[in-house]
């Protein structure tokens, strides 16, 4: 197999976003548009990629590392068009022998096998292939011109240049190409701005090739794939299919879902088989389930790990580095956040742990709150194995109770609670027999005076 470099193209202003955040920076199932299009290419995997961005913009940067970490970044100091972003890539790609392929960070839905297939139809004979699709609505993409005989590409033309045979066309440019890396770098300085915008654009590079003697190719995918995000209702859509797409996956992987369309997973969702999700759960990032394991309606997840066999819901939200246990079970209106529910415990009811441990089978009893936080700094609760907690009780951190403890109800609890022992840490209760008639009399007579 030859070897392949990606330049991904993402210097765009992203004006119609109206957003102070660089637009490929902008998420769609938990990930940036920008990470969609590197774990796409990731498969392939490049030798070497470089993301050609704004000036101002070291998040973009920061985000590219997370998913690809040898990739560099260029900086596009004007945006002339497609064809001078590429060429900013020009230094990092000294060298290079294989095939380069060019991605826009704004198309987040390509498909690695549409990404791969396109770099193999690349070979001595075609050293240039181009990713078109047949669009619904032309308007605005550029044409692609082939010939009617053999099929190869002969010419991209956009739409301002266009004449109205060659805007008739529908089948349309992505904006994705496979070039032989050489020939790029011969062919690119040959691109000029004489056109109606004044941009160097990246598909006269179609016709240089063929002026050169090289014969073009084309392949083509369903537009869905290759959808640009220019606005928010653009983004809402590639939510919408990027969700079809990891619901049906699930689904095929053995996962039920009693209704797919109120069931929200992000794009790095783990999940085991026979898993059961009933409607009305979100699943942000970092989140994994293992076999068995039952989601009742209405969850918040995120950052979470859920083992094998345990329940959680209806209600329950999950925060990050909620870590649940084989068998554990959590239950309505339950927060979790930092904290570990080790094997078979149970939190059934209208209860926070942060930055908590509870030991293996402990039951927490409804409405025990961890006091984790005094304003500055967050502490621990560790409740050992098998250990008991009375309903509405406090923990006030640093607190451990000990294994097989008991903590009456009510209690608010600030001193460690030795194992087996029992605690109870609340006002004692008194009686006075017959005081409620008394009370009353005294109030009536009270009354009655005015
Ligand atoms: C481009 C193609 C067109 C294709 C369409 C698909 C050219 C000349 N035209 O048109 O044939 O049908 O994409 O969507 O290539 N970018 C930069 N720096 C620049 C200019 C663009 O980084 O100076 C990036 C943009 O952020 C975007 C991508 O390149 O991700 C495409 O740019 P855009 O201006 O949207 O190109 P179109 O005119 O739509
Ligand atoms: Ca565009």
């Amino acid at each position: 197999m030859t070897a392949t470099a990606i330049i991904v193209l993402a210097a765009g202003l992203g004006t119609r976003m109206r957003s102070a955040r660089p637009k490929v920076l902008h998420e769609a199932a938990g990930r940036s548009l920008l990470g969609h299009v590197l774990s796409a290419a990731a498969g392939l995997p490049p030798r070497r990629a470089v993301i050609v961005t704004g000036p101002d913009t070291p998040r973009v940067r920061d985000e590219a590392l997370r998913f690809m970490p040898d990739a560099q970044t260029v900086i596009q100091t004007e945006r002339l068009g497609t064809a001078h972003a590429v060429s900013f890539a020009r230094e990092a790609l000294e060298g290079f022998d294989g095939v380069t392929l060019v991605l826009y960070g704004d198309v987040p839905l390509i498909r690695p096998e549409t990404i791969g297939a396109l770099a193999a139809t690349v070979e001595a004979e075609t050293p240039m292939a181009v990713l078109g699709f047949d669009a619904a609505d032309p308007h605005g993409y550029g044409r692609l011109v082939t010939d009617g005989k053999t099929g190869a590409l002969l010419a991209i033309r956009e739409e301002l240049e266009a004449t109205d045979e060659e805007r008739a066309i529908t089948f349309c440019n992505s904006g994705v190409i496979a070039i032989d890396n050489a020939l790029l770098w011969e062919l690119l300085p040959r691109v000029d701005n004489a056109n109606a915008k004044g941009e160097y654009y990246l598909t006269d590079l179609v016709e240089l090739a063929n002026k050169a003697g090289y014969r073009v190719a084309c392949a083509e995918c369903p537009e869905e794939e290759v959808m640009g995000v220019n606005d928010r209702a653009q983004l809402a859509a590639v939510e919408a299919i990027l969700q079809d797409r990891l619901r049906t996956a699930a689904m095929k992987n053995g996962v039920t879902l009693v209704d797919p369309s109120s069931v929200f997973f992000s794009a790095d969702t783990k999940l085991g088989r026979d898993i059961r999700i009933e409607p009305w759960v979100w699943i942000g990032p970092g989140v994994e389930i293992a076999d068995n394991v039952t989601i009742l309606a209405h969850c918040h997840i995120e950052q979470a790990r859920i083992a094998e066999g345990a329940q959680i819901g209806p209600f329950a939200r999950l925060r990050p580095a909620a870590d649940i246990r084989e068998g554990a079970k959590i239950g309505n209106f339950v927060e979790v956040k930092k904290t570990v529910v080790e094997e078979g415990a149970k939190v059934n009811h209208f209860t926070y742990l942060g930055d908590a441990r509870v030991g293996a089978r402990a039951n927490i009893g409804a409405g025990t709150i961890t006091c984790n936080y005094d304003g500055f700094f967050k502490h621990t609760t560790d409740i050992g194995q098998g250990a008991f907690i009375g309903s509405n009780s406090s923990l006030v951190a640093p607190v451990k109770i000990g294994d097989g403890a008991y903590v009456g109800s009510g209690s608010v609890i600030t001193r460690d609670v030795a194992p087996g022992a029992l605690a109870v840490a609340r006002g004692r209760q008194v009686e006075k027999p017959g005081w409620a008639e008394k009370f009353r009399k005294v109030m009536r007579r009270r009354k009655e005076k005015g």
